[in-house]
C-alpha cells in the first residue's frame, strides 16, 4: 500500500522541511486548486517546479480545475509524474487521457463524493488509477465520508469484471483509525494530508501508517 503524503496540510514556510520528514514516502500528492472547480485555490506549476529538485517521490499531481486540458503541459514540465483530473470538467475525458499516454504521463481520473462510480465506466480500461475523493475536495482537514468504503469495494470488483489495472487511491480525511478499513475495502494508495503533516511528528506519523 502506497502513502501519498498530500503537501496541502504541509507548513508552506518551509517546503524543503516539509519534503524532509516525508522522505520515507514514496509518493507525494500534490493538490492543484483553481478557486473555480472547487472554492479554494492552493499552488500552481512555479511551487512544483521549485520543490522538484528536492524530492525523489514521485509526484502524483490531483488537478481540481474547470480546465485541465489548458493546465496539463505546465503541469508535466514543472514535474509532475502522474496526472489526475476530474470526471465532472466539462472536456472531453478521452482526448485528456489520449494526450497524457502521448506524454508517456500515467492518468488517473477522480471522482466526487457524490458521483457515482459509474460514470467511470467508459475510461477504466484506459487509467492508471482512479482517485476515490473521500472527502468534499477543496479543503483538507475533513472527516472521511464513510460511503467512500463502497465506492473503493465497486471500484476493485469492476476492475476485475472489466479486466483493467488501474491502482485506487483514495484521498480525503484518512487517518489510523480508518485507513485499514480503506486498505481492506481496496485501496492501493491512501493520499494523507492533515494526519501526517499536522501531527507532531510528521515523520513518527508517516512511519506509523506503514507499521500498522
Ligand atoms: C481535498 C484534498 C485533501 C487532501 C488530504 O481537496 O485533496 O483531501 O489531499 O487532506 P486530509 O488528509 O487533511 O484530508
Ligand atoms: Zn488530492
Amino acid at each position: 500500500m502506497i502513502i501519498a503524503p498530500s503537501l496541502l496540510a504541509a507548513n508552506f514556510q518551509s517546503l524543503e522541511q516539509a519534503l524532509k520528514q516525508i522522505e520515507d514516502a514514496r509518493w507525494l500528492h500534490l493538490d492543484v486548486m483553481d478557486g473555480h472547480f472547487v472554492p479554494n485555490l492552493s499552488f500552481g506549476p512555479m511551487v512544483i517546479e521549485a520543490i522538484r529538485p528536492l524530492s525523489e517521490h514521485v509526484f502524483d499531481t490531483h488537478l481540481m480545475v474547470a480546465n485541465p486540458g489548458q493546465l496539463i503541459d505546465a503541469y508535466i514540465e514543472a514535474g509532475s509524474d502522474r496526472i489526475t483530473f476530474h470526471v465532472e470538467v466539462d472536456e472531453d475525458k478521452h482526448a485528456l487521457i489520449d494526450y497524457l499516454k502521448t506524454r508517456n504521463t500515467p492518468v488517473g481520473l477522480s471522482i466526487k463524493p457524490h458521483t457515482s462510480v459509474e460514470q467511470l465506466l467508459p475510461y477504466v480500461d484506459r487509467l492508471d488509477h482512479v482517485l476515490v475523493m473521500s472527502v468534499e475536495p477543496g479543503f483538507g482537514g475533513q472527516s472521511f465520508i464513510d460511503h467512500s468504503l463502497e465506492k473503493i469495494r465497486q471500484l476493485k470488483t469492476l476492475r476485475t469484471t472489466h479486466d483493467a489495472n488501474f491502482l485506487i487511491s483514495v484521498d480525503g480525511g484518512i487517518n489510523a483509525s480508518n485507513v485499514d478499513a480503506v486498505v481492506d475495502a481496496g485501496a492501493d494508495v491512501c493520499v494523507v494530508g492533515s494526519s501526517i503533516f499536522k501531527a507532531a511528528d510528521p515523520a513518527a506519523a508517516l512511519k506509523a501508517f506503514y507499521d500498522r
